[in-house]
């Protein structure tokens, strides 16, 4: 079998060098992205054009041979399969009709009418495991329900997620309908990315960092552990990739014991040296280069690799930002981080886990 590095850290194996993705590799930073938008006409065609959707997931495996690819998509085509309308933006960002009642969640589709909208993206996660290289993974994904949910309550993003938590203490019982509904389709959906040719899955849990420790064990870690049995039970076991970003570190270690959870990514405020102390002794940690370094590039680019590296070298590590890469990040920086990443030298006594 070929040798997929991606597959081998998350199985928790410790590697003289990391292997490296990035999160929104795919995106307007590039041209060749631009470029290829462009031709699809807008963001939400180019999701659901399998042929375009490829290419550009290909785009920067080509340009910089990423260990990774992640499916081009979004968190916000599980609201439109489900019914919500979802629409971009231009410099805003997207915006989708509301949901904040038990009569707007009753217009809500099917969970298994969900299919009909999420087959292009199906049919993109099967082009793309035909026509990776053999050493790249391939990984899908999904926003959690709290993430989602809270795109769906306020019908856009918000800087607070003040309409979700305001659903949640106001009328609980439709906040919660709303959570369980998300459950369900968005195991439904990384159970068919899986049976597409999906490798890995990860669950994008970007607000769950405005959770207190209740809501949070209650909102995003056992959906999430929920998620996990449901896809596990139905396709075996694929390694999965939480992000839980902004959680607290007592968050990051009950998600670490989760029953089925093979990584914890890592946004870029969290403290690594603690990361290798609690959460390495139990999974693969993901991340958590600062994006601005994207923008600014140089020494102190070079700087955070090499601290981030050696504080993570000990355990399961896989590279990546973060968060997303921004569109005023410079293509050049990402081959500098590359290449500071996999010029280290190996680590001593690299060993299997
Ligand atoms: O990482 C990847 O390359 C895979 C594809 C991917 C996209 N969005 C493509 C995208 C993934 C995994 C996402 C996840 C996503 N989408 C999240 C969770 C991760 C995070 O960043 O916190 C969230 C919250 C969304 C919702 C979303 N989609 C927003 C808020 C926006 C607008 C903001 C922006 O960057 O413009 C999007 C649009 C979006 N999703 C773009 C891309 C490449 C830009 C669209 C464009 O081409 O104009």
């Amino acid at each position: 079998m070929a040798d997929k590095t991606i597959l081998r850290s998350l199985a928790g194996e410790v590697l003289p060098t990391p292997p490296i993705w990035m999160m929104r590799q795919a995106g307007r930073y590039l041209p060749e992205y631009r470029a290829t938008r462009a031709q699809a006409g807008d963001f939400l065609s180019l999701c659901y054009a399998p042929e375009l959707a490829a290419e550009v997931t290909l785009q920067p495996i080509r340009r910089y041979g990423f260990d990774a690819a992640i499916l081009f998509a979004d968190i916000l085509l599980v609201p439109q399969a489900l019914g919500a309308d979802l629409w971009f933006v231009t410099g805003e960002g997207p915006r989708l009709s509301t949901i904040t009642s038990a009569a707007d969640l009753n217009q809500l589709k099917p969970t298994a009418d969900i299919h009909d909208t999420l087959n292009p993206v199906y049919e993109t996660v099967s082009r793309l495991s035909k026509a990776l290289p053999d050493e790249t993974t391939l990984i899908g994904f999904a926003g959690a329900p709290w993430t989602v949910a809270t795109y769906m309550i306020a019908g856009r993003g918000t800087p607070d997620q003040g309409p979700a938590h305001a659903l949640m203490q106001n009328d609980v019982a439709v906040f919660d309908a709303l959570m369980e509904r998300l459950v369900d389709a968005t195991a439904e959906y990384l159970i068919a990315q899986v049976k597409a040719g999906a490798e890995v899955l990860k669950i994008f849990d970007s607000w769950a960092g405005s959770l207190d420790d209740a809501a949070f064990e209650k909102y995003s870690r056992q959906p999430a552990e929920e998620i996990i049995r449901r896809v596990h039970k139905a396709v075996g076991k694929v390694p999965m990739i939480c992000f839980p970003r902004g959680g607290s570190q007592a968050g990051y270690e009950a998600f670490a014991k989760t029953e089925g959870v093979s990584c914890l990514a890592l946004g870029q405020d969290a403290d690594v040296a603690w990361a290798a102390r609690a959460l390495q002794p139990h999974v693969c940690v993901q991340g958590n280069l600062d994006p601005g370094h994207m923008v600014t590039g140089g020494a102190a680019l070079v700087q955070d690799v090499d601290d981030i590296c050696a504080a993570l070298s000990g355990g399961p590590h896989i590279f990546n930002l973060g968060h997303g890469i921004t569109p005023d990040a410079d293509p050049d920086h990402v081959h500098t981080m590359i290449d500071a990443v996999r010029r280290r030298p190996a680590a001593p006594l690299a060993n299997a886990g």
